[in-house]
């Protein structure tokens, strides 16, 4: 990853303050700025210290010897101690009056709707672990988790956690190539799906993809199939088995044994600049601690709350803000199958004003698509019910930070921005709701316990309000292990850019995003420094689009960049060359467009598929032979070439370009 290609500079200047409510700070956790610089205050005058005080909310079989065991760049946090995360997720809830407390209520896309108390989560976690067990599943082996949006994903990650099985959670929106790599790089050797999934009234055959990703699997042995729809699917004797035939066979006792607190509990495909995606390891201690914490502070959570996080449980917020936060807090939460315009464009708020859910968690790309349908939407429903909002997955303009807050916050609702990412397994920068005064478009300060800055290159802290990156320079307890399998990986890429210094300077966790800080503080995200893209708050790595295309047999060469876009916040624009370069005509061109936009639909998933295609006959090239992406980008964008391009190899490419441009 090069740095050098970066210029930051930053235009964003938003002024606005919003204090939190009165009403609000009273009753919240945190109540005033006062209290929280004082706990800021006390984290960073001793941090583990403080850490090991918010492990002590989670139970453990076995205290650590040691809070946090930290040897450039491995860490490991309560070492020693011993726990399990379904214990802390059920078993201590169902011992006292939360027994009976709504667990997760749920609602599928065609609006049948489940709800699970505490007990009956509880339940069907324990069998589904002895159903693992009895499938050969042991403890450290990895499972493979690849359904919609069911309370059956939630029951099959911890009853991979009780087991101490390792699970990795595929998007039910990858591909069957896609799902063949995670489940190869991760050595699963079970896979849990179900027949089809909805989305928008349509139907995605799951299974049929598990069947061609495991098709030459020398890992999977068995693969599970929960019925949701009913189809008729294929399936393969002694390895496929349905979900409802084991589980009626299968005891509700289960123990959950004491796990170390670094036993691996999830691996989680991300997106990396480079090459194929890397499996970030997440661990049983630390991991809960702060996912635990953070719900509790950022989201305010009381008793009586019921929240609603839009993700997906095939990202990191659905790991942490679905699942595993709100359980270890006991918490009641709202989990939806579908789509949010089907049947129409107000069912979050008709979902709202229906359950009286009061915290409502979701992204910028949703809350943009939100502004776009239109305030009719939302003005039909009672809303009245929310007290907190929240976002996350990109930086959001203050244009529909307002909206969200005037529109679905009635003007009364905090929002908490949260800055945060698959690798650092929780959220780091972000507001207390009862505390921090809000600016539109900011994820405000990093939590208590987070050392995170805005550096140079050198490792120098910048000025106020001068561009540089977001560096986090202590380590945390929910902060990624390593890449699975590729340590080099996991050094080089987080570890690297900011190594140890001589004089005694730590080094410091590169997070590839960057950022300035006001005069206030707080932490403005500029997007990414390196080649990942942000589309519709998924991260993307341009490198893995371009290999899919390139591995179309029509394609010698692509260069994937993002340029923005009202909706998505960034939209996908492919420079592609052709082998052999004989005219086509127009027809064939248009039909070249769109199979491959489909082979990358395939090769990847549908959400890396290319808003646009532009042939062009070469790429601008560095004499070394780099892409020159910064080029491509104001191309794309549409804007005039402004930097430097005195290292372009071929001059006349960038004309070529343009006129590229004009057949677009
Ligand atoms: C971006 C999602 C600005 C950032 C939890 C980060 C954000 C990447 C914010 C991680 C935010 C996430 N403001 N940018 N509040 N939250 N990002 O791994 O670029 O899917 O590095 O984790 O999303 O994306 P990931």
């Amino acid at each position: 990853m090069s740095l050098t290609d970066t210029s930051i500079s930053s235009v964003l200047q938003e002024e606005r303050l919003i204090h939190p409510p009165p009403a609000f700070s009273n009753e919240a956790h945190v109540s005033s700025l006062r209290k929280l610089k004082a706990l800021r205050k006390q984290a960073a005058a001793d941090i583990y210290a403080f850490w090991e005080e918010r492990a002590r909310a989670l139970d453990w079989f076995a205290p650590w010897r040691s809070t946090c065991e930290w040897k450039y760049p491995r860490a490991k946090w309560f070492v020693g101690g011993k726990l399990n995360v379904a214990h802390n997720c059920l078993d201590r809830h169902v011992a006292g009056w939360r027994r009976n407390k709504a667990a997760i209520i749920w609602e599928g896309e065609p609006g049948d709707t489940r709800t699970l108390t505490y007990q009956a989560l509880f339940t069907q976690v324990c069998k589904f672990a002895n159903v693992l067990k009895g499938l050969g599943v042991k403890r450290g082996d990895v499972v493979a988790i690849y359904m919609g949006m069911l309370p059956e994903a939630a029951i099959a990650m911890l009853a991979c956690a009780r087991i101490g099985a390792t699970h990795t959670v595929v998007f039910g929106g990858f591909s069957a190539d896609a799902l063949r790599e995670r489940i190869n790089d991760s050595k699963a050797v079970c896979v849990v799906t179900q027949d089809d999934a909805y989305r928008r009234g349509q139907s995605i055959a799951l299974k049929e993809a598990v069947d061609e990703a495991v098709k030459k699997s020398a890992t999977v042995r068995k693969v599970v199939v929960l019925r949701r729809s009913g189809v008729e699917v294929r399936m393969k004797s002694r390895r496929d088995h349905w979900w409802h035939e084991l589980m009626a066979d299968a005891s509700p006792i289960a123990s959950a044994p004491a796990l170390n607190s670094e036993h691996p509990l999830f691996i989680l495909y991300t997106s990396g600049s480079t090459g194929k995606p890397k499996g970030i390891l997440h661990t049983t201690g630390g991991y809960l601690t702060q996912a635990a914490y953070t719900t509790k502070m950022v989201f305010d959570l009381r008793e009586d709350d019921l929240y609603f996080c839009t993700a997906d449980v095939g990202w990191i917020t659905g790991h942490s803000y679905i699942v595993y936060g709100p359980l270890a807090n006991g918490a009641s939460l709202f989990m939806y199958e579908g789509a949010p315009n089907h049947p129409e464009p107000d069912r979050f708020w008709d979902m709202i004003a229906r359950h009286r859910i009061t915290i409502f968690y979701t992204a910028p790309t949703a809350i943009r698509a939100f502004m776009k349908w239109g305030d009719k939407h939302p003005r039909r429903h009672d809303l009245s019910s929310l007290r907190l909002l929240g976002t996350v997955g990109e930086p959001i303009n203050p244009e529909a930070w307002m909206w969200y807050h005037r529109v679905i916050g009635g003007g009364r609702c905090p929002i908490v921005d949260t800055w945060w990412q698959t690798e650092t397994g929780a959220i780091m920068i972000s507001p207390l709701p009862g505390a921090t005064p809000l600016k539109p478009g900011t994820a405000t300060l990093p939590l208590p316990g987070i050392d995170a800055d805005v550096v140079r290159r050198d490792g120098s802290p910048c000025d106020v309000n001068e561009g540089g990156y977001l560096v986090v320079k202590q380590p945390w307890p929910s902060m990624l292990r390593t890449v699975f399998g590729d340590f080099q990986r996991y050094k080089k890429t987080y570890w690297s850019e900011y190594p140890p210094q001589k004089d005694g300077r730590p080094a410091y966790y590169f997070t590839g995003d960057g950022a300035r800080r006001d005069a206030d503080g707080y932490i403005w995200i500029m997007g990414r420094v390196d080649d990942v893209v942000n589309v519709s708050g998924h991260r993307l790595g341009t490198a893995e689009i371009e290999s899919a295309l390139v591995s179309h047999q029509s394609v010698a060469e692509a260069a994937v960049v993002a340029r923005p876009d009202d909706v998505k916040g960034n939209a996908l624009v492919a420079f592609v060359t052709l082998k052999g370069q004989a005219k086509q005509s127009a027809r064939a061109v248009e039909k070249l467009r769109s199979a491959l936009r489909n082979h990358v639909g395939g090769e990847i998933g549908h959400i890396a598929r290319p808003d646009e295609i532009r042939f062009t006959d070469a790429l601008p090239k560095t004499r070394s032979g780099k892409i020159m992406r910064r080029l491509l980008r104001e191309i794309a964008a549409g804007g005039s070439i402004t930097g430097d391009t005195t290292t372009l190899e071929d001059f006349s490419v960038l004309e070529r370009l343009r006129e590229a441009d004009d057949d677009a």
